[in-house]
């Protein structure tokens, strides 16, 4: 042995791939391949995150204002809530809690690719149900549960697909499971979901013992770069993650910066309400394209999974919005080579890519 080994499940990774933010010869585009917010970030958050100047010393480890703020907008215990270096790190603390080798991880077949990752990094098996027509198949999920199942991940809405499961849905996919199987419903888009179709997530993990909800202030409240998510759980699973979580996961800066975007809900309402109305006249547009081979999947998220299957294909489609200015994600890698996803970006943005892909379905 010449150089260390890694363990061996770790070589069956395949490194998660970032949303492009640039084309192939270097031109830097405009990026509709995070599921970033287009219109930024709050003034109040920009401007509390200026103000948190003190770098020499450590952030709060407990995150307590954060936690308060939280708990406060809610109504939950804040005792009960774990931040993370974005919902990233929760996901993979859930893993790492709860799941190893011999264990199974289940997931939907077209879910976040985290959760492959994060199964195999702590060398667990990843099992993948069937969606149905791109959503979660409760049914089949329950199928694919055996008695080696530790964990089951689902992302809702949903990405890459932007589907949403119902609250009876999720009501019923807990009812369906072992209580010592760890169901983890991650919510990484659920401020982008009108109130009234709320999946209920938080309600269920205020009673249950084997529920994690993850959310994030990455997505609707503009703070990607600062990475920080947040979870809730019953008191053992949260006493599980403060054990393995990175003592001083979020920043100070960051920690000021999201308890000021929780504290401005206009600007909330604000992008919730421009994604609906842009994500409804990009589907709209797509829908119109149908003749050529053209299919949105219904989204509840800031974003449109795009199916080709006529001429004009997802590939070349990617390839003219590029020459464009514009990043989208060609969803090849993911087993999808008909799938495009477009982040909802800025009226202009919109306008300008629904242009360019009329033109080229119309021309290829
Ligand atoms: C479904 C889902 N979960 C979690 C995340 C991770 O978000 P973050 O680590 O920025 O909180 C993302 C990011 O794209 C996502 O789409």
């Amino acid at each position: 042995m010449t150089k260390p080994a890694p363990k061996e499940w770790i070589l069956g990774i395949s490194a998660y791939v970032p949303g492009k933010a640039a084309s192939d010869d270097g031109r830097p585009l405009i990026k509709l391949s995070a599921n970033e917010n287009p219109l930024g970030t709050s003034e109040a958050a920009k401007q509390a995150m200026a103000a948190a100047v003190d770098l020499a010393t450590y952030p709060d480890p407990a995150a307590t204002k954060l936690r308060e703020a939280i708990a406060a907008a809610h109504g939950l215990d804040p005792a009960r809530i774990v931040c993370g270096t974005g919902s990233d790190e929760l996901l993979h603390l859930a893993a790492s809690g709860y799941a190893g080798p011999g264990d199974e991880v289940l997931f939907p077949r077209r879910s976040f690719a985290v959760y492959d990752i994060a199964a195999r990094r702590v060398g667990a098996s990843p099992v993948i149900a069937p969606d149905a027509d791109y959503a979660t198949d409760v049914d089949a999920l329950l199928a694919a549960v055996t008695t080696r199942t530790k964990i089951v991940f689902i992302a809702n809405p949903n990405n890459p697909t932007g589907t949403m499961a119902a609250r009876g849905e999720i009501a019923r996919l807990h009812a369906g499971l072992r209580p010592d199987i760890l169901l983890v419903l991650d919510q990484a888009y659920a401020e982008y979901v009108e109130p009234d179709e709320d999946d209920g997530g938080l309600d269920l993990a205020k009673t249950a013992t084997n529920v994690l909800v993850t959310r994030t202030f990455s997505k609707i409240y503009g703070l990607a770069a600062e990475r920080i998510g947040w979870s809730y759980a019953s008191a053992d699973v949260v006493d599980i993650l403060h054990r393995i979580r990175g003592p001083f996961n979020v920043t100070t800066a960051g920690q000021a910066a999201a308890v000021a975007a929780m504290g401005d809900p206009d600007w909330v309402a604000a992008s919730r309400a421009h994604n609906s109305r842009w994500r409804a006249w990009l589907a709209s547009e797509i829908a119109a394209l149908s003749n050529h081979g053209l299919r949105a999947v219904p989204s509840k998220a800031n974003f449109l999974l795009i199916l080709f299957d006529g001429r004009l294909t997802a590939e070349a489609a990617m390839k003219g919005l590029m020459e464009e200015g514009f990043a989208t994600r060609f969803l090849g890698g993911q087993g999808m080579t008909n799938g495009l996803r477009i982040t909802i970006g800025t009226e202009e943005h919109v306008r300008a890519v629904a242009a360019r892909l009329r033109a080229m379905a119309e021309s290829a």
